[in-house]
C-alpha cells in the first residue's frame, strides 16, 4: 500500500515526541509564543500534550462504545447437572429458601470456575444462573449467558456442548470439592422456542397431589382461543420417588407446527435432548396421548404466532410411583409391554424380561402392537426391543419372534428423547417339532389355518404359505412359484410379483398392450401415470402438450379444454390454464390427526367426518350416507324404496345424524337433522340395483366442524384403478348373521376388476358399479352399511367418494366381493339436482 499523507507514521513521532497531527496551533500565533518564557512554554506544551492525549482517549472510548460496530451477540444456553452427593429436600423447590440459595451459589461457582477455565469459553462467559432443583439425587437446572462475536458463535456452541462430556468426570478442575457431579447436559437455547429465565408471565408451577388428578389448560380454554404470540410454560412436579403421567384430553392447535406448538420435556431445562414430544394440530379423544416422565418433573411449553388462534388444550396430570425395575422373570405364558403401556413409554427406560417355558418347549413371542422411534439416519435404533440378538425399532405390523430354547431374554431400551406408544406382546411355549399344531407354520413364525395354504393369498405375510404349491386347475402358476386364482390373470394387477400373471394377455379392443405384456385401458396411455409399470404407456407422448382431445376419460377444465393429467382435481397442482381443477377443493380433509395403527376395526372420532347415520323412524340406524355440502347428502337409492307397506320414500320418516361416532351416544359434537327432500335416481333399477344413488336435502344447512366435513366428489373422468386400496365405513352388521355395530367400523378393501367380479357374482355387475373387497373373504360391508361411503385417499391426501355401499352376495364370503355405486358416473347428475 502506498503511503498517503493521511497515514499515521510512527517514525515521525519518535523524532518530535509529539504526534504530527497534534500540532494544531496555527502559524499566525508564532509571535505570541515567542514572547513566553521557556518555563511557561514547557508548561503550555505539557498542557497541550495532556489535553491532546485526553481527547484522544475520550475519542477512542466514544468510538469504541458508540461508533465501532460492537457486533457481539448474546447467547443463552441451558442445561442441567446431577449432583450425586447431595440429598433433595422439599426446600430446594422454593427458590426463596436458604437451602436453595446456598446450593445455587455453590453450583454457580462451580459452573463459573469450569467455564472460566476453558479457553474457548472464558472470553465470552458472562454468568451462570441456577433456576431450579429437582430430585435425582439433586438435579440443578441452569442458564448460561455469553456474549460472543458472531464469527465465534459456532465455536462457542461446540465448546459448550463439549462440556457435557468433559465435566462429567469425577475430578474436573473447576468442580467445587463439595459437589460430586455425575452428568451434565447443556445445549443452545433457541431464542424462538425457549422462554428467557426472567420472563415470568404465563408461567405456572404445578405440583401433583397424591391420589388426585390435576388439570391445566392453555390460556382462555375452553371459552376463547389461545392468545397470539403466547409464550407459556408449566413446570410440573411430583413427590420424590414418583413419575408424572400427562394426558392431553383435548388438543386443538393450528395444524402448522412451525406456527403454534406444544413441547413436553423430561426435564426442567427446555433442551432438545430431553424433548419427549412436540405437537400441533388437533387430536380426537380416541387418539389422545398420554406421556410419562422418567423422573419427578416435566416441563410443558406452548408457543403461538400472531395469527390463527385455536381453542388450545386441556391436560390432566397425576403422579405414579416410579417403577423401580421393569425386570421380570416370567414362566409359562403371559404378556409383556413397554413401561406404562398404552401410555407413551418414558424416556431412559431399561427393562429385561426373562421368559421361561417347559423344558421340552421353546419360547414364542407375538408382538401385537409395535410403535417405537424410527431408526436414525445412520440406521441405528435409539429406542429398541432387543430379542434374538436383534435390535428392533420403528413401526411394525404384527410380528412373531421364535426362540430356540425354553428361555428367552427380551430387553427394552429408550433413550432420552422422543417417546412413542411402545409395544404390547404375548409369549407362549411352542413345540419346535410341531410349532403350529393343526395349523400351517409360516417361515416368519406365524401359524395360519391349514386351508389358507396355497389358496393364492399371502396369509403369512411373508408369502411362505404360497410357495412350493401344486397349483390346482383353477390356479395360475406364477414365475415366482406362487399359485394365484385364475381370476387374477390379466386383471391389470401384478399379483405374482413378477408380472407373469399379466404377461401374455390378449388385450381387449379398448386396451393397450404394455412392453411387459400387461394390458391397460387405452385411455391411460400418455396420462403421465406409469400404469404399465415399465413406463411403456408414457413413451412416445408429445411432452409439451398438456391439453389433449376430449374423451370420456379426460378431465375437462371449465374453459372447455381437456388435460392429459389423470385425476387432476384438488391434487394440489394446477393443471388447467384457468385453474378450475383446483377450485371447490374445500372437501375431503380430516381436521383431527389419527393414529397410524391399522388393523383396528373401530374408527376414531372424526376419522370419517362425512359419514352420516340415517335413522328410519324407530328402527334406528338403517342406512349410511355421505356429506357432500352443508345441506346435501348422498346415499343409495335402494334405502328409500317402499317395502311391504313401509314408506321408506317419505323424507319425514328419516333423521340424519352427522358427526356421530357411537350409536345413541349424542355428544355435543353430533348434529341431528331432518330430511327435506329425497331425490332417487330416475333410472334406479331395483332388480339390478343399477343406478343405486340418491340425494338427500337436509332441512337446515349444517356448520362444518372437526367431525363434520364434506367428502370430495370425483370428476366423471376420475379413475380408481384396480388394486387401489380404499376404505368402507358404517354401523352395519359386523358379520352376515351378527349384530349391528355401535361404534363406527372401518375396513380396508381393494378395487377389483369389474370383469373378475362379474364372473364371481351371479348377478350382473354393470358399468355403473365398482367391485371391491377380498376374494379370501372376511372383510366387507354388510347389511346396514348401504348408502355409506367407500372413501379413497387420493394424491395430496384429499379423500374422494369412490363408491356408495350398494349390494353383495351375503357378507364377507369367499370369492364374493362387495358392490358399490360408481360415483364418478353421477358427477353431472349430482350437480344437476343439488347444485353441488
Ligand atoms: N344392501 C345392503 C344394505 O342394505 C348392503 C350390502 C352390502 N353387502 C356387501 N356384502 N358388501 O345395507
Amino acid at each position: 500500500m502506498r503511503n498517503s499523507g493521511l497515514t499515521y507514521d510512527p517514525k515521525k513521532d519518535e523524532i518530535n515526541g509529539i504526534p504530527e497531527e497534534m500540532e494544531f496551533l496555527p502559524a499566525s500565533n508564532q509571535k505570541k509564543l515567542e514572547k513566553r518564557s521557556p518555563k511557561e512554554r514547557m508548561l503550555l506544551v505539557g498542557l497541550i500534550i495532556g489535553a491532546a492525549l485526553l481527547s484522544l482517549m475520550i475519542g477512542l472510548l466514544v468510538w469504541h462504545f458508540h461508533f465501532r460496530p460492537d457486533n457481539r451477540i448474546k447467547k443463552m444456553y441451558n442445561g442441567y447437572l446431577t449432583i450425586t452427593n447431595k440429598q433433595f429436600t422439599e426446600k430446594l423447590e422454593d427458590s426463596e429458601s436458604e437451602a436453595f440459595k446456598q446450593l445455587a451459589a455453590t453450583v454457580e461457582e462451580t459452573l463459573q470456575n469450569t467455564y472460566m477455565g476453558m479457553d474457548a469459553v472464558a472470553p465470552y462467559y458472562v454468568r451462570s444462573t441456577v433456576s431450579a432443583f429437582s430430585e435425582g439425587s439433586v438435579i440443578a437446572y441452569y442458564w448460561l449467558e455469553c456474549w460472543v462475536p458472531p464469527e465465534n458463535a459456532a465455536e462457542l456452541d461446540a465448546a459448550i456442548r463439549a462440556t457435557s462430556l468433559s465435566i462429567s468426570g469425577r475430578s474436573h478442575p473447576g468442580v467445587s470439592k463439595s459437589l460430586r457431579i455425575a452428568e451434565l447436559v447443556v445445549d443452545r437455547a433457541d431464542p424462538q422456542r425457549v422462554k428467557p429465565p426472567k420472563d415470568k408471565s404465563c408461567s405456572f408451577d404445578l405440583h401433583a397431589v397424591p391420589g388426585k388428578v390435576g388439570t391445566f389448560t392453555s390460556p382462555g380454554f375452553p371459552n376463547s382461543p389461545y392468545p397470539s404470540n403466547a409464550w407459556c410454560q408449566w413446570v410440573i412436579r411430583a413427590d420424590p420417588q414418583h413419575i408424572l403421567e400427562l394426558n392431553f384430553v383435548t388438543f386443538d392447535l393450528e395444524n402448522i407446527c412451525h406456527n403454534d406448538f406444544v413441547v413436553v420435556y423430561d426435564s426442567l431445562s427446555p433442551i432438545e435432548q430431553r424433548e419427549i414430544t412436540e405437537r400441533c394440530g388437533m387430536y380426537p379423544p380416541t387418539n389422545a396421548f398420554k406421556l410419562i416422565s422418567s423422573r419427578n418433573v416435566m416441563l410443558v411449553t406452548l408457543m403461538t404466532d400472531d395469527d390463527e388462534n385455536y381453542p388450545g388444550f386441556k391436560a390432566e396430570f397425576r403422579q405414579l410411583p416410579k417403577i423401580k425395575e421393569c425386570n421380570e422373570v416370567l414362566e409359562g405364558s403371559g404378556n409383556i409391554s413397554s413401561p406404562y403401556y398404552p401410555a407413551y413409554y418414558p424416556p431412559r427406560a431399561n427393562c429385561t424380561w426373562i421368559l421361561r417355558v417347559a423344558p421340552s418347549k421353546h419360547v414364542k413371542v407375538t408382538f401385537n402392537v409395535f410403535l417405537l422411534q424410527n431408526p436414525d439416519k445412520d440406521n441405528i435404533c435409539r429406542d429398541y426391543v432387543e430379542i434374538n440378538n436383534k435390535k428392533i425399532c420403528g413401526e411394525k405390523p404384527k410380528m412373531v419372534e421364535l426362540g430356540n430354547k425354553n428361555e428367552m431374554t427380551v430387553k427394552f431400551h429408550s433413550d432420552g428423547a422422543e417417546s412413542f406408544r411402545g409395544f404390547s406382546a404375548m409369549f407362549e411355549p411352542y413345540d419346535p417339532s410341531k410349532p403350529c399344531p393343526k395349523k400351517f407354520a409360516c417361515n416368519n413364525g406365524r401359524c395360519v389355518q391349514l386351508d389358507l395354504k396355497c389358496d393364492g393369498w399371502n396369509d403369512c405375510g411373508d408369502n411362505s404359505d404360497e410357495i412350493n404349491c401344486e397349483c390346482s386347475s383353477d390356479q395360475f402358476h406364477c414365475g415366482t412359484g406362487l399359485c394365484k386364482s385364475m381370476f387374477w390373470v390379466c386383471d391389470g394387477v401384478n399379483d405374482c410379483g413378477d408380472n407373469s400373471d399379466e404377461a401374455n394377455c390378449e388385450c381387449a379392443v379398448d386396451e393397450m398392450k404394455c412392453m411387459n405384456g400387461k394390458c391397460i385401458p387405452e385411455v391411460q396411455r400418455c396420462n403421465l401415470v406409469d400404469e404399465c409399470g415399465d413406463r411403456s404407456d408414457e413413451q412416445g407422448c408429445s411432452e409439451a402438450e398438456n391439453t389433449v382431445a376430449c374423451t370420456d376419460y379426460t378431465y375437462k377444465c371449465r374453459d372447455g379444454s381437456c388435460i392429459k393429467k389423470k385425476n387432476p382435481e384438488c391434487d394440489g397442482t394446477r393443471h388447467c390454464a384457468d385453474g378450475s381443477d383446483e377450485q371447490n377443493c374445500d372437501c375431503g380433509t380430516r381436521p383431527y390427526k389419527h393414529s397410524r395403527i391399522v388393523g383396528g376395526m373401530d374408527a376414531e372420532i372424526g376419522e370419517w367426518p362425512w359419514q352420516v347415520s340415517l335413522h328410519f323412524k324407530k328402527l334406528g340406524s338403517t342406512c349410511g350416507a355421505s356429506v357432500i355440502s352443508n345441506n346435501w347428502l348422498v346415499s343409495a337409492a335402494h334405502c328409500f324404496q317402499d317395502f311391504q307397506g313401509t314408506r321408506y320414500s317419505d323424507p319425514g320418516h328419516w333423521v340424519a345424524y352427522l358427526g356421530l361416532h357411537v350409536q345413541h351416544k349424542l355428544s355435543d359434537r353430533v348434529v341431528k337433522e331432518n330430511i327435506k327432500r329425497i331425490i332417487v335416481h330416475e333410472k334406479y333399477n331395483p332388480q339390478m340395483f343399477d343406478n343405486d344413488i340418491a340425494l338427500l336435502e337436509l332441512a337446515h344447512p349444517v356448520t362444518f366442524t372437526s367431525v363434520i366435513q364434506p367428502i370430495c366428489l370425483p370428476d366423471a373422468s376420475h379413475d380408481f384403478p384396480v388394486g387401489k386400496s380404499t376404505w368402507v365405513t358404517g354401523w352395519g352388521k359386523t358379520s352376515e348373521s351378527g349384530p349391528v355395530a355401535t361404534v363406527l367400523q372401518k375396513a380396508e378393501i381393494r378395487i377389483i376388476k369389474r370383469k373378475v367380479c362379474d364372473n364371481l357374482l351371479s348377478s350382473a355387475v354393470t358399468s355403473h358399479m365398482l367391485c371391491a373387497g377380498y376374494l379370501s373373504g372376511g372383510i366387507d360391508a354388510c347389511q346396514g352399511d348401504s348408502g355409506g361411503p367407500m372413501s379413497s385417499v387420493e394424491e395430496n391426501g384429499k379423500v374422494f367418494l369412490a363408491g356408495i355401499v350398494s349390494w353383495g352376495d351375503g357378507c364377507a364370503r369367499k370369492n364374493k366381493p362387495g358392490v358399490y355405486t360408481k360415483v364418478s358416473n353421477y358427477r353431472q347428475w349430482i350437480t344437476q339436482h343439488s347444485g353441488v
